[in-house]
Formats: structure tokens, sequence, C-alpha cells
């Protein structure tokens, strides 16, 4: 396994593999083989069935998913939750490193990402596409990573919306060395490249990984294009 247990120690860009599309009949496996061929750490969509039309899972998973690394690769929840701060805590128990929660769901950001800083995790702030990039501009100095969504949250498979990168780049131009931005949604090799012009970092794939015929092949290509 290459794979990291602490991202924030390089600035390398990084392939975060989202299990939402693995097999979960053969979770262990497929986690392996997409950390031994080179993805850097582990996205983990936790959808409630209520922020979102879709139910994925929670903890437990995510406990699985921890004990399938030996706590050693990094594990980046991403909430699509109404209430984060009941999941939050849970999570982090559970294994989660990074507690990524959406502006939309919360009445006061900055108030949630302190509480959820004090689980002794990293935060994250992410938005739907459809909310305006300055929503989150009062919250980034108490983030590690700004999560902009490139699809509609809820599903993987769908197709990149490009207009989103113009978050990125005025993003770009807030960031801390510290801090990170982070794409999530229809990210392959060709979508991956624009991304990374634009700025991004850390780039979330599910199903350009785990749907495709070749894994390795699928992880090198989009590792080339954003090298
Ligand atoms: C969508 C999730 C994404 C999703 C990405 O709500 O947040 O992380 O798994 O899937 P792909 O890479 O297939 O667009
Ligand atoms: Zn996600």
């Amino acid at each position: 396994m290459a794979a990291t247990a602490n991202p924030y120690s390089s600035n390398a860009p990084m392939i975060a593999a989202s299990i939402l599309s693995a097999n979960f009949s053969r979770l262990g496996a497929e986690i392996k083989e997409v950390l031994d061929h080179g993805c850097d750490f582990l996205h983990l969509d936790i959808m409630d069935g209520h922020f979102v039309p879709n139910i994925s899972f929670g903890p437990h998973v995510t406990e699985g998913t921890r004990e399938a690394t030996g706590g050693k690769v990094y594990l980046d929840a991403h909430l699509m939750v109404s209430d984060p701060l009941k999941y939050a805590p849970p999570l982090v128990k559970a294994g989660a490193h990074n507690i990524s929660f959406h502006v939309e769901a919360v009445d006061d950001p900055v108030a949630a990402a302190r509480e959820i800083r004090k689980l002794g995790c990293h935060v994250g702030i992410t938005l739907r596409p459809m909310t305006m990039v300055e929503t989150i501009f009062p919250v980034l100095d108490e983030v590690d990573v700004l999560l902009v969504m490139s699809v509609k949250p809820g599903f993987s498979g769908q197709k990149f919306m490009a207009e989103e990168l113009s978050k990125v780049r005025e993003l770009k131009k807030r960031l801390r060395p510290n801090q990170r931005i982070e794409i999530d949604g229809g990210i392959n090799h060709e979508t991956a490249k624009s991304a990374r012009q634009a700025g991004v970092d850390w780039f979330v794939v599910a199903s350009a990984i785990f749907d495709a015929h070749d894994r390795p092949a699928a992880i090198a290509s989009i590792r080339e294009e954003i090298m």
C-alpha cells in the first residue's frame, strides 16, 4: 500500500477513492486493490436519505473500512446529511480523520466547524453545485479542506459540471498553505486534467475507478493527468 495516513504531509496532488461505487460484498478486497494500485486515501460518502435522495452507510461501514486498512489510511468522510453535528462524533469514533459538512445543512457554519474540530479531526466545508461560493467564505478560516461538488450530491456516476471549476479558481485565491481544495463528482482522466489546471489538490473518484475494466490502468491514467 502506498496510501497515506495524512495527506497534509505533502503538497502533492492526491487521488481519494470513493467507496460508494465499490462492491460491498467484498469491500475489504476492493479497498486493498485500489490502495495497492495508487489511490492515496479513501472518501466515505455518508447519506441519510433526507439531505440527498439516497442512503449509503454510516459509522458501521466506516469502522469496517478502518479495520480493512489497519488504521493506516486517511479516511475522508463527506456528510450529505441534514444533521452533521449528530453524525460527526460516531463517525470520528469509527475512524474518520476528516469530517466535511455541507454549508446548506447548518444554520451557523462557523459554530459547526468549531464543534467538529473539538472531536480531534480535520474539518471540511462543502457546497452543492447550486450554492454560491460566497456562502462558504465566512467559514474558510475554520476548515482544512474546501470540497467543491462537481455533481449534484447523492449518486456516483454522474457527469462532471465543468462550470463548478470557477469556484475552485475563486477559492484558490483565498487558500492558506495548510489548506487543500478537493473536487468531487464526475472525475476521470479527462476532467481531472482541467480540475488540476484550475487548482484542485485532491480528486475524489468513484465510478471511473471502480467501474473500470482495468482499475490499475484507470488509476494510473488519472495520476498522469494530475501530476
Ligand atoms: C456524490 C458523492 C461522490 C461520488 C462520486 O454525492 O459525493 O463522492 O461517490 O462518484 P463519481 O466519481 O462516480 O462521480
Ligand atoms: Zn463525496
